[in-house]
């Protein structure tokens, strides 16, 4: 039967999630053993190889580089059995590859599909990003305010004190300034070594996770991967582009984007229904990491279709060969 070449998220969805589990699965056995580069390796042979099982039509617009830097799963590759509709593929094999070198929480691997055209093909570069989670009025907090307005702006949309909100901000000397300001306020900082792609998701889940807002530079290709996760789960994301030098630049011209000063909100990251699939490599709090029994692998997956807004937690076990 030949497969159908509309955009049938429904379907795809559950091979998507196939897609990252097998990636979860190959760099399990290098959690904690100090090799993030092996790690990497392994999600990114087994990621390529059930993506090419897929009946899709598809191009890497998110990937792990430039085609001369990367072998496998490079910016312009294309994937899928080339039967089906096309798509844009955003990807991080293992995103956390030094979480998981040194076996520390929320490494996952990480994949987003939707129709051919509708994912903002970000350079690798760095991205300005403020999140927050669902609930709240559209633009409530924004790039343009300073992280310290953001905080009371988000502490009255809650009807709570500055105090009771908690900020999630990857650590880094970069973020000095940031997150002097924010303790400024009074609110609590949640810092994270490594993974905004989770940092964000946190926001959507706050109630669980304890996070109200992620902010602070970290790469965009993971911003476009956030965005799309958002927007299955709701919440409001922000991003701009940041350039540190003409070859940052040259990159975003090359990849179509003229307006370098941009502010782009998730919707504008990610254009049209999209589908989301995360596996979690090490311990997390949005989904547990790979288990290992004797001769079997367990994982969890969160997989998401920003049409229904559905998110399915799905456990797999599986022999080892
Ligand atoms: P990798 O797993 O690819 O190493 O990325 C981890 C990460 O922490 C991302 O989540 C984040 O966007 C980026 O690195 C931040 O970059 P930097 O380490 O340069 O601050």
């Amino acid at each position: 039967m030949t497969p159908p070449k509309d955009f049938n998220d429904r379907m795809l969805s559950l091979g998507l999630a196939r897609v990252s589990e097998a990636a979860a699965h190959a760099s399990a056995r290098l959690i904690g053993r100090g090799d993030e580069k092996a790690a990497d390796q392994a999600a990114v042979n087994a990621m390529r190889e059930q993506l090419n099982m897929l009946d899709i039509k598809g191009v890497v617009v998110i990937g792990e580089g430039e085609r001369d830097e990367a072998p496998m799963l490079y910016i312009g590759e294309e994937v899928g059995t080339g039967e089906g509709p096309e798509v844009d593929i955003a990807l991080d094999p293992l995103e956390g590859t030094t979480l998981t070198a040194k076996d520390m929480p929320n490494a996952l691997t990480v994949i987003a599909m939707a129709p051919r055209g509708t994912l903002l093909h970000a350079p690798d570069v760095y991205m300005e990003k403020l999140a927050i989670g669902p609930g709240y009025a559209k633009d409530v907090v924004s790039l343009e305010m300073s992280p310290a307005e953001r905080v009371r702006a988000l502490a009255k949309a809650r009807g709570v004190q500055d105090t009771d909100i908690t900020v999630c901000i990857l650590e880094r000397p970069r973020h000095e300034d940031l997150i002097a300001e924010v303790r400024s306020t009074g609110a609590a900082i949640r810092l994270i070594t490594d993974g905004d792609v989770a940092g964000v998701i946190h926001c959507a889940e706050a109630e669980l996770t304890g996070i109200d807002m992620y902010m602070g530079s970290g790469g965009a290709p993971e911003g476009v991967l956030a965005a799309s996760a958002l927007k299955c789960m709701g919440g409001q994301m922000w991003g701009k582009l940041l350039f540190r030098n003409d070859d940052e630049k040259g990159r975003a011209y090359k990849a179509g984007i003229t307006d370098l000063d941009r502010i782009y909100s998730r919707d504008e990251l990610v254009t049209a229904d999209v589908i989301f699939a995360a596996t979690g490599v090490t311990n997390g709090s949005i989904v547990a990491g790979v288990k290992r029994e004797p001769g079997f692998l367990q994982t969890e997956t969160i997989l998401m279709r920003s049409k229904t807004g559905s998110v399915r937690r799905m456990i797999y076990r599986n022999p080892i060969k």
